[in-house]
């Protein structure tokens, strides 16, 4: 009984869609009597709800447009180790249905309707760079207008794969693609387009990004090559997202504080060579680096060599070198208070060349020791030593007597010259090698 009864309220509305496909031609008005009194009735859209399996033309040669934007509303996550980029994307579809059209007037003045999302045609679009399946959440619904044309949004966290390089961390941009293609349609059935231009979804994508996090939106782009695969041609659009690494955290808690360290090594050259707190105030810094580097591991990106570690690097082994040039004029020093070895001749000639006029001019030793481009700060450490081999005599006073004859005082005088020369000539050349360093990498954190 029941059964004959939707089996002759079948007929009626394929009599009724046949009539108005006789009626009308192509187009398929839909009849809204009675919307005034009992509201939108289901019967009047049964027809286009019992075709949403097929795709919505008349003339199957002819492709459907989907026209496509989204806005990029959160950029939740960069893994580099995975090579993944986590956003929160509202993707905007827009299409027409030509089995749907009425006439606003005749229907109470409805111009758009919504519509649950389940009842209708959704073209199959996805990512193609996403790694996850997609989840949009169930019960969505779209816009339907007065001439058909379908306005469907969908939110998605999309965790889509991405080229990283994270040479330049963390001055870092990555320019990461979001394609948007059919699954299974080609161009014959499916083409894709926008109704926006590439702007306006930067614009709003900007407007709308609410974190504040450690990625900034800095530019969209977009390109819309076709994509064959076999003999089959697919449509698409790639849009470039490049972002950009807000590098405030890691300059205040990675390049300060080493830079700071390294300024410190730098500058404890000018603790007196004689003085025995020079090596150990530079183990403790180099301790204290390391320190530095444990703590701050976690910062780093997980994988691949950025140009921040090769820089950490050069900075612990700058600080290795001081050290061992520390070590090394310590132990050129002790030999020439103690043990002065024989002066080779060349040398000698050389330091007496070099100190000519401190040898000529026993009086003003000050003026010979700039003429050596001794630091003033070394003169005064020179007592220690002395004073604690108690045997040698005052370097400088050696020097004086050198004037009058000694030769050990003099041997002794002239070494010491030679420690401290060596040591001024190590430390210009670790400035040097320090400065051309520190201008490589801020050149190529620059490009
Ligand atoms: C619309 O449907 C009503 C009944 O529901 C019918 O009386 C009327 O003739 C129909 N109008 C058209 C244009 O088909
Ligand atoms: C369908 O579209 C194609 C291409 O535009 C055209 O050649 C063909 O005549 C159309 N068929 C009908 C039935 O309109
Ligand atoms: C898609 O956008 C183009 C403009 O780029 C417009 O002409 C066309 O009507 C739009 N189609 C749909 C279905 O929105
Ligand atoms: C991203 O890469 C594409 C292709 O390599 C390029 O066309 C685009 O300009 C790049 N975008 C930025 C902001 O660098």
């Amino acid at each position: 009984m029941e059964g004959g009864w939707l089996a002759g309220g079948r007929l009626l509305l394929c009599l009724t869609v046949h009539l108005l496909l006789q009626g009308r031609g192509d187009t398929f008005t839909i009849n809204c009597s009675g919307f005034d009194q009992h509201g939108v009735d289901p019967a009047a859209f049964q027809a286009v709800f019992d075709r949403k399996a097929f795709r919505p033309v008349i003339n199957y040669s002819l492709p459907t447009q989907v026209n496509i934007s989204f806005t990029l509303s959160a950029i939740l996550e960069v893994d580099a180790q995975l090579q993944l980029l986590t956003s929160f994307l509202w993707i905007n579809m827009m299409w027409d249905n030509p089995f749907i059209s009425w006439n606003p007037e005749e229907c109470v003045n409805i111009n758009k309707l919504t519509i649950a999302a389940e009842n209708l045609w959704i073209p199959d679009i996805i990512i193609s760079e996403s790694m996850t399946v997609d989840k949009t959440p169930p019960g969505l619904t779209a816009y339907v207008s007065s001439e058909g044309r379908i306005q469907y949004n969908k939110p998605g966290r999309v965790t889509s794969i991405c080229n990283l390089d994270i040479f330049y961390f963390p001055f870092d941009q990555q320019n990461c693609t979001v394609t948007f293609s059919s699954f299974l349609h080609t161009v014959d059935s499916l083409v894709l387009g926008m109704d926006k231009e590439v702007w306006e979804i930067t614009d709003t994508s900007r407007d709308v990004i609410q974190t504040q996090g450690e990625w900034e939106l800095q530019g969209i782009n977009m390109a819309t090559p076709t994509m064959s695969v076999g003999s089959h041609t697919y449509d698409q659009i790639i849009f470039y997202v490049a972002i950009r690494r807000r590098p405030r955290l890691y300059v205040i808690n990675l390049l300060v504080p080493s830079s700071f360290l390294v300024a410190i090594d730098a500058l404890s050259f000018y603790l007196p060579a004689e003085n025995e707190n020079r090596a150990p105030f530079k183990i403790t810094l180099l301790l204290g680096y390391n320190v530095f580097l444990l703590m701050m591991n976690d910062l780093l990106p997980a994988s691949g060599t950025p140009l921040i570690s090769v820089y950490f690097a050069l900075c612990l082994s700058m600080m290795v070198l001081s050290l061992l040039e520390t070590i090394f004029i310590t132990y050129l020093l002790h030999l020439a208070t103690t043990q002065p070895p024989p002066m080779p001749r060349w040398l000698h000639s050389l330091l007496l060349h070099g100190t000519r006029a401190t040898r000529c001019c026993p009086t003003v030793p000050q003026k010979g020791t700039k003429g050596l481009d001794l630091t003033p700060a070394h003169l005064p450490g020179l007592k220690e030593p002395v004073e604690l081999v108690g045997t040698v005599p005052d370097p400088r006073e050696a020097e004086l007597r050198g004037c009058s004859g000694s030769t050990v005082a003099r041997l002794v005088g002239l070494w010491v010259q030679f420690s401290h020369m060596m040591d001024t000539l190590l430390f210009r050349l670790y400035l040097l090698f320090m400065a051309a360093f520190v201008i490589t990498v801020i050149v190529l954190w620059n490009t």
